[in-house]
């Protein structure tokens, strides 16, 4: 895979994307989530949490990054309650909205390549889900992130509120951190 960060197009997702965003969603957990979470956790995570969330999609609040047609990175934001996952993290899932002015928009669902990590995809994502978010109202984001992904959102100006475990359907707990950016 080129390796030309020049050549990189942030553009918004569509339905047509979803599969193969699912193969980059489950290549970039099972190579990049080893040292943060066991085995086990990491299968749990791809059947019950990790995943796209057509909703977004659906919205026009996801994207992808492709290089040279390849797809390398996706993220979203979102204005609806769900608060992560993918169309498969079932109960939580709340397609109510949140206020803009008032409630904060969420950050969702960010994955990048694991040949394309630390070249600024995340970054680059973040702030266009932020402006994007501004765009429609919103002045707050939060965000539940990885133990992975704190660093990225740390380093973009994100707070750590709490951590949060999630426990999925099967009973596999993951730690993850509830952060936000005022
Ligand atoms: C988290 C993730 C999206 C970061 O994407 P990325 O494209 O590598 O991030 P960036 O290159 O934009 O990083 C920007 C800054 O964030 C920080 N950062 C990002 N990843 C980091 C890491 N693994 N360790 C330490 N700092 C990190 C650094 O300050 C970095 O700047 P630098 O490279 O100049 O030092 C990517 O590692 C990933 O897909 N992880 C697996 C899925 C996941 O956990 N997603 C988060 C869901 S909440």
């Amino acid at each position: 895979m080129s390796s030309e960060t020049s050549d990189l197009v942030v553009r918004l997702a569509t339905v047509e994307d979803v599969s193969r965003l699912e193969q980059l969603v489950e290549l970039s957990i099972r190579q990049l989530a080893a040292g943060y979470y066991d085995d086990r956790q990491i299968e749990s995570s791809l059947q019950h949490l990790y995943g796209v969330d057509t909703q977004l999609v659906r919205d026009g609040t996801y994207y992808v990054v492709e290089c040279q047609r390849q797809v390398v990175g996706c993220g979203g934001w979102s204005r609806r309650l769900t608060p992560f996952g993918g169309d498969n993290v079932g109960a939580i899932r709340d397609a109510g909205l949140r206020t803009p002015g008032q409630d904060p928009a969420v950050i969702r669902a960010f994955f990048v390549h694991p040949d394309w990590t630390r070249r600024g995809l995340g970054r680059k994502i973040l702030e266009t889900c932020e402006k994007a978010a501004q765009q429609a109202g919103y002045d707050r984001f939060e965000l539940t992130a990885t133990l992975m992904g704190r660093a990225l959102y740390a380093a973009c100006g994100y707070r750590e509120i709490r951590p949060v475990d999630i426990t999925l359907r099967d009973g596999q707990v993951l730690p993850h951190v509830l952060m936000e950016k005022p």
